[in-house]
């Protein structure tokens, strides 16, 4: 038998990602619950067309038109201009973050970030050979500062990840704690006086309730600070495959050396421009569902159970002393949510009024 040449850090993991099952309701993965419309489709299919004419070609590297829309979408949003020079794109956020620590970490440097928070963080750590840093969140999953202070001066990471909302508990990082952060991170990098990249990854930053700010309001004055976003949650475009960041032009500089050539496919690109197009659907939806988590929410509450405040389009509930078998019982009524978290802990995306409420008759008989 050959022997192949397998990499010992990689004996003992399988591949990330959570069950695909086809069941009737699938509120597993915090997808937009709702398809996209006619019109959205076709005019997806007309800019798809117009692609194929030169798909002999490789597509446009630097991607500015598309960078473009994102930078209107942003303003629009969060009522702050970003530069398209300063946006980078590519397929998922999580390419993006992978560039961020192919680029600014990697062997000898540390990734920080603190948990339960997106599981996908060590792994990008693991697979950029960074060392992987962990701290605790409080009890009510919020940042502890002091606890962050003392990991991140010990830890003098190159990149702090750090998720608002954060996933899986839905909590949002405060304007006054983030700015501690950057603050401190100016100095707090691998080497005397270097500064660590703070990321801050607002895949679900759409759903944050009334007053919550976005980091990008601090981009100007924090050349440490980076933002993720995605189109895979709110914008109901998880298929599509498509997330980008928001950083200090010499940020993106970097990132253009680690990724690969033509990484964002012609589809891909005039894809996501004509969804950017048909933002305006989104504003109604994105209440609709934020509207839904906040009942969906009480409604757990209702039943007894322990909720963490959300701003995201998910809800964490507890705590069952063997969550499996509540998950299994959902699953065996055609609901799949998500066994993630702390223990005891399950995670419900919010889907459609009528999957919310045949999440809740299924969750009922099952406890
Ligand atoms: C916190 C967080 N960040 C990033 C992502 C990655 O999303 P995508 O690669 O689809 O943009 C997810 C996906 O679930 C997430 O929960």
């Amino acid at each position: 038998m050959i022997n192949l040449p397998f990499r010992p850090q990689f004996a003992d993991e399988s591949p990330y990602g959570a069950p695909q099952l086809d069941v009737p309701v699938c509120l597993n993965v915090n997808e937009n619950p709702f398809a996209p419309s006619a019109e959205l489709i076709a005019d997806l299919a007309k800019a798809v067309g117009e692609a194929a004419h030169t798909l002999n070609r490789y597509p446009d590297r630097d991607f500015f038109p598309l960078r473009e829309d994102l930078s209107d979408y942003l303003a629009e949003e969060s009522g702050v201009r970003v530069e398209p020079s300063h946006i980078w794109a590519a397929n998922g956020s999580n390419e993006i973050m992978l560039h961020v620590l192919q680029a600014f970490a990697g062997p000898g440097r540390t990734v920080v970030s603190f948990a339960p928070t997106y599981s996908m963080y060590p792994e990008y750590a693991r697979d950029t050979d960074s060392k992987w840093v962990v701290g605790r969140r409080a009890e009510d999953f919020t940042l502890d500062m002091d606890s962050v202070r003392d990991i991140v001066f010990s830890a003098r990471p190159a990149v702090i990840l750090l998720a608002s909302p954060n996933n899986p508990t839905g909590t949002a990082l405060p304007r006054e704690q983030l700015l501690e952060i950057l603050q401190f991170a100016a100095t707090s990098g691998p080497e005397e006086g270097m500064a660590s990249i703070v990321v801050v990854d607002e895949a679900y930053s759409e759903f944050r309730r009334d007053g919550v700010p976005s980091a990008l309001e601090l981009l100007a004055e924090y050349p440490n600070l980076a933002v993720t976003r995605t189109m895979s949650k709110a914008f109901g475009a998880a298929g599509l495959r498509l997330g980008y960041l928001a950083a200090c032009q010499e940020i993106v500089d970097q990132l253009t050396i680690v990724r690969l050539p033509y990484h964002l496919s012609a589809v891909t690109q005039a894809a996501a421009r004509a969804a950017l197009a048909h933002r305006g659907q989104l504003r109604k939806q994105i209440a609709e569902l934020r509207a839904s988590r906040d009942s969906l929410a009480d409604d757990l509450r209702r039943l007894g159970l322990d909720v963490a405040d959300s701003d995201a389009n998910f809800v964490l509930f507890g705590r069952f002393p063997d969550r499996h078998s509540v998950w299994q019982g959902l699953l065996d009524r055609g609901i799949l949510i998500r066994e993630v978290g702390p223990e005891g802990w399950l995670r419900v995306s919010v889907g459609t009024p009528a999957e919310n409420a045949a999440f809740l008759t299924a969750l009922k008989e099952t406890m």
